[in-house]
């Protein structure tokens, strides 16, 4: 399985310019929503200034979508939640929100068209073979774009926008230039505001870029889509992240630039639809433009942890299906042994690179699938290595674990061979070793047979940075054709169906800037989405501009469904729709259908919101249609664990497995439906939940309702549902070591009676303590709140920047909130005694309802201030 926390490692790798995590607030900086679609910005920001609250325009986001823009708040930052207090209370102003980071989905592994041209049979003449798929085209072969293509459709005058890191236009196979006439013909760079979205950095762009349009090349393969216009909107600079309001800027200039489609592989997390840019995404789809956004690379994270723009019905979340293939693009040399001599490619492990030279090769044991190789002290027995190369299988321990061991024993040159497929990169400290990296798996195997009979193996080893390339494609036996291990779990924390489809996102051939390379195999739904977006152009293309929300209802009525996979093995039951949603897409049978859906998924809720489901199936063929209804079962998932924690648990766990075979029972109003050409039928389902699972743990029901049509369209629609009530999830766990009251000084829980001292407002004091709330939600919340009770019960006040609206549970280490005595209204409490209050709603609970929210309440403590008088200071700084 995948380490734990896969992103930990790509946050390790590339340092990011934001100091948060992803999904985090970032101080000072708000998106306003206006409700008056005539104010201008300029003038809100003059008002304002003129009201002693000076900021800066960061963002103007008006547009015929969206009214209002983001800012800065200047000066003085002690203020701060009482300013954003008084914004809110403006009558021209509707909702005034904080800015949040968000990040690539990356996991690092080595004109509209003549609608007339969809006519039937018209396909056949337009045949062209001046791009047809290359042989490392085996993703199209996975999505029948193979087929399209051979039909000629090519993506030809749709305008793609893509919203990433900047894109290297001066590669050949994205055109070679940027501008009118180009491919790459239209964007900008939201990180400098210049006219020219260029990146020779970063990478992910031109990767995300080469997989809807990369043009023939020395590497066999081309993008989805190969004549479509790019656009491409730079929002993040070399490997830093972005914020939330640019990507709105984003948006707003791709719609406005007349996109056909809009994609975008960056997300941090929340899982309600209310963030403004998942609210924007969806103005933009109701307007006609379908927007695709990645899914997310923490599948190990488990469920109930849906992205940001994802989240939402505008937003096609996109999860990722592994290559059938796995190519490598690895740095050459060879190797000689008494059997002859050949020719392998490795990767490097950060910048250990190996001086040119031969060296005999050392592997730590002779047994190829060895489970622990170098995890314990070798042998005393052992050579000296130091001339040598080590040759070690990953797994059973860390790699610093293996290459500890071997140093002891004088190691200065290590090669691991990988257990799964491709190579990966990996780097850390390790300043006695020289050169290290990894081989494939074949490889390793090879060297190890070898070594078994006694012959002895010498490598003619060449620096990185002399190397030339060497490129295999080989067939991805473990995993290929199954959704990723990484792909990141739904559902929303209303029940909403995410990922709505998957798409070929694990180990993906495509261009990258010619300074890092120019090609390069990645990983993830980052590379999912965008094949998902050429897709959609073909659609297009092919059928002429359709509604937002029938792109999404024709691929997932068309797509595959698959068994589960672990990262390792396949398991003899459906996945999840909350891993896999719709399933693998299949773009010829989405454009050659005659059956059109008014849903991509059917959401039968939770126990409390249990209700039969309506969806019509309309018949845009010119024969009649006879459709038989049923459904088969997807593996039932617990959310949490069986230990009464109440975090849901990361799936390398295993005991979510348990219910896989209780399914829900569905009926139908008719089994047997028949439409007419051109004719709409609604059909009714409901569900009766599997019976006798424990409730406490959540859990996820669903599958698929199937429907065969003697017309030859047979089709599925995801269901999923809950079998608990979502009000009745623990959000604020206080029974496991979480959510409580500490010290800031002694770290211990606070004590009834205990005294914090403040500095208060311009105050600075030594000896100074606080009150803490250590927060981990194991659950969303649409609503956390942190006040401050006076001891005759009175609510006196919130602490600054609460209440928090639409968080997303916990995956990291907790957060913590510290009271310094100011209040959300940019007051001070006085002296006195106190207790602190947190409160978070319940899914589905109704904000106005005492009895919807859970509550953690601090014992009764004392504060005072350090130096004068407290009141009058604080007036200074009313607003
Ligand atoms: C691409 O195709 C050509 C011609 O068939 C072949 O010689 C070359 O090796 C291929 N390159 C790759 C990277 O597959
Ligand atoms: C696709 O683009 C190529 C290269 O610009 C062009 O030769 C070809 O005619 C285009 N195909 C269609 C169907 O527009
Ligand atoms: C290493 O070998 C390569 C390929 O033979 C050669 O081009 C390069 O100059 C050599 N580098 C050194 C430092 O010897
Ligand atoms: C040695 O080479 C022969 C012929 O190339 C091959 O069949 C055999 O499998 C090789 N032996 C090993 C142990 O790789
Ligand atoms: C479930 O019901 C709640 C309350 O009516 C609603 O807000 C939510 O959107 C529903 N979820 C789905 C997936 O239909
Ligand atoms: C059925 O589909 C056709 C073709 O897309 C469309 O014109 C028609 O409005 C649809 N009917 C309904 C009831 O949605
Ligand atoms: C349900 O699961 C919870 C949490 O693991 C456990 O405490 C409880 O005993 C279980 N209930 C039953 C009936 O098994
Ligand atoms: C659909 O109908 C075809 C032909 O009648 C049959 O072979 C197939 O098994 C049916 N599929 C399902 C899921 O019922
Ligand atoms: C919530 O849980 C309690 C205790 O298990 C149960 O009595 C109650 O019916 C549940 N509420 C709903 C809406 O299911
Ligand atoms: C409760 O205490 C607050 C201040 O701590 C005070 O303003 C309020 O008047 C008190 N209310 C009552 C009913 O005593």
């Amino acid at each position: 399985m995948a380490p734990l926390w896969p992103w930990l490692g790509a946050l390790l790798a590339a340092p990011l310019a934001l100091a948060g995590k992803s999904g985090d607030a970032v101080p000072k900086s708000y998106i306003v929503e206006f409700s008056n679609p005539h104010l201008a910005t300029d003038s809100f920001i003059s008002t304002l200034t003129r009201n002693g609250i000076p900021i800066s325009l960061n963002h103007d986001l008006s547009f015929d979508l969206f009214h209002g823009g983001s800012f800065n708040l200047l000066g003085n930052t002690d203020n701060e939640a009482a300013v954003v207090k008084k914004i809110s209370g403006l009558p021209y102003v509707k909702n005034i929100v904080p800015v949040r980071e968000v990040h690539h989905s990356k996991r690092s592994t080595s004109n509209v068209r003549d609608a007339s041209l969809a006519a039937p049979g018209q396909h056949l003449t337009r045949r062209g073979d001046h791009y047809a798929p290359g042989s490392n085209d085996v993703p199209h072969r996975m999505t029948g774009v193979d087929k399209l293509r051979e039909q000629g459709y090519l993506g030809s005058g749709l305008r793609v926008a893509v919203v990433d890191s900047g894109i290297d236009y001066k590669h050949p196979a994205l055109g070679g230039c940027y501008g009118e006439g180009c491919l790459v013909a239209f964007g900008h760079n939201l990180v400098d505001d210049t006219e020219d979205p260029y990146d020779d950095c970063d990478g992910h762009g031109t990767h995300v870029s080469g997989l809807i349009a990369a043009q023939p090349n020395a590497y066999n393969f081309t993008g989805v889509a190969p004549n479509v216009t790019l656009g491409h909107y730079k929002v993040t600079n070399c490997h830093s992240g972005a914020t939330t309001d640019r990507l709105m800027q984003a948006f707003k200039m791709a719609y406005e630039a007349k996109a056909d489609v809009i994609t975008c592989s960056i997300g941090g997390y929340s899982g309600w639809s209310e963030e403004p840019w998942g609210v924007l995404i969806q103005n933009i789809a109701k307007a006609g433009v379908p927007c695709m956004i990645a899914a997310g690379n923490d599948g190990d994270a488990g469920m109930f942890f849906a992205s940001d723009g994802a989240d939402n019905k505008g937003g096609t979340g996109i999860g990722a299906v592994n290559n059938l293939m796995v190519p490598m693009i690895l740095n050459k040399a060879s190797y000689v042994s008494k059997n002859g001599s050949a020719n392998f490619g490795w990767s490097i492990s950060g910048d250990k690179d190996f001086v040119n030279g031969t060296y005999q090769l050392y592997p730590l044991s002779l047994d190829s699938s060895v489970e622990n190789d170098g995890c314990e002290a070798l042998p005393a027995d052992t050579p000296d290595l130091s001339k040598k190369i080590v040759l070690i299988r990953r797994g059973g321990c860390g790699f610093q674990d293996k290459a500890d061991n071997a140093i002891k024993a004088g190691a200065k040159n290590i090669l691991f061979y990988n257990n799964r497929p491709g190579t990966d990169d990996f780097s850390f400290t390790v300043p006695e070793i020289v050169g290290m990296g990894m081989v494939p798996t074949n490889t390793g195997v090879e060297w190890v047979n070898l070594a078994a009979k006694n012959t002895s193996i010498y490598l003619h080893m060449t620096s990185k940075k002399y190397a030339s390339s060497i490129f295999f494609n080989e067939k991805n036996n473990q995993a290929g054709g199954f959704v990723g291990d990484f792909s990141q779990w739904g559902p929303t924390n209303e029940l909403m169906a995410i990922p709505v489809v998957t798409s070929p996102g694990g180990f993906m051939l495509s261009t990258y800037p010619l300074a890092l390379g120019g090609y390069k195999v990645e990983t993830g739904t980052s590379m999912a989405t965008p094949y998902f977006a050429g897709c959609v152009a073909l659609l297009i293309e092919a059928r002429g501009k359709v509604p937002a929300k029938t792109v999404q209802t024709l691929f997932a009525a068309n797509a595959d469904p698959n068994v589960f996979h672990d990262g390792v093995s396949a398991y003899p039951w459906l996945s999840s729709v909350a891993q896999q949603g719709a399933g693998l897409i299949n773009a010829f049978d989405a454009v050659n259908t005659k059956t059109i859906l008014n849903v991509s998924s059917i959401g039968f809720n939770d126990t409390e919101h249990l209700a039969p489901v309506s969806f019509s199936i309309n018949n845009t063929g010119s024969d009649i249609a006879v459709y038989n209804i049923s459904h088969v079962g997807s593996a039932t998932v617990y959310t949490l664990p069986d230990d009464g924690t109440t975090i849901p648990h990361p799936f390398s766990s295993g005991d979510f497995m348990e219910n896989v075979n209780k399914h829900a029972s569905l009926s139908f109003s008719a089994r047997r439906i028949v439409v007419r050409p051109g004719q709409t039928v609604v059909v009714k389902v409901s569900a009766i939940p599997p019976q006798g699972l424990n409730t406490t743990r959540i859990p996820i029901y669903s599958g698929y309702v199937t429907l065969n049509g003697t017309n030859g369209d047979s089709f599925s629609i995801p269901y999923l549902g809950a079998g608990t009530a979502m009000r009745n999830v623990t959000i604020l766990d206080t029974k496991h070591g979480e959510n409580y009251f500490k010290s800031s000084e002694s770290k211990d829980p606070i004590k009834a009676g205990q005294m914090f001292t403040f500095a208060g407002a311009n105050g600075s004091a030594n000896d100074i303590s606080s009150p803490v709330f250590e927060r981990q939600l194991s659950m969303g919340t649409a609503r956390l709140e942190i006040d401050v009770k006076s001891s005759n019960g009175t609510i006196v006040g919130s602490l600054p920047n609460f209440p928090m609206l639409y968080m997303s549970r916990a995956p990291y280490s907790p957060t913590e909130h510290s009271w310094d005595g100011g209040l959300a209204d940019g007051t001070y409490a006085p002296a006195g005694t106190y207790s602190i209050r947190v409160r978070a709603l319940k899914i589905f609970g109704n904000p106005a309802n005492d009895s919807d929210y859970e509550v953690v309440e601090s014992p009764k403590f004392n504060i005072r201030y350090a130096g004068n008088n407290m009141k009058a200071r604080s007036l200074d700084h009313q607003v």
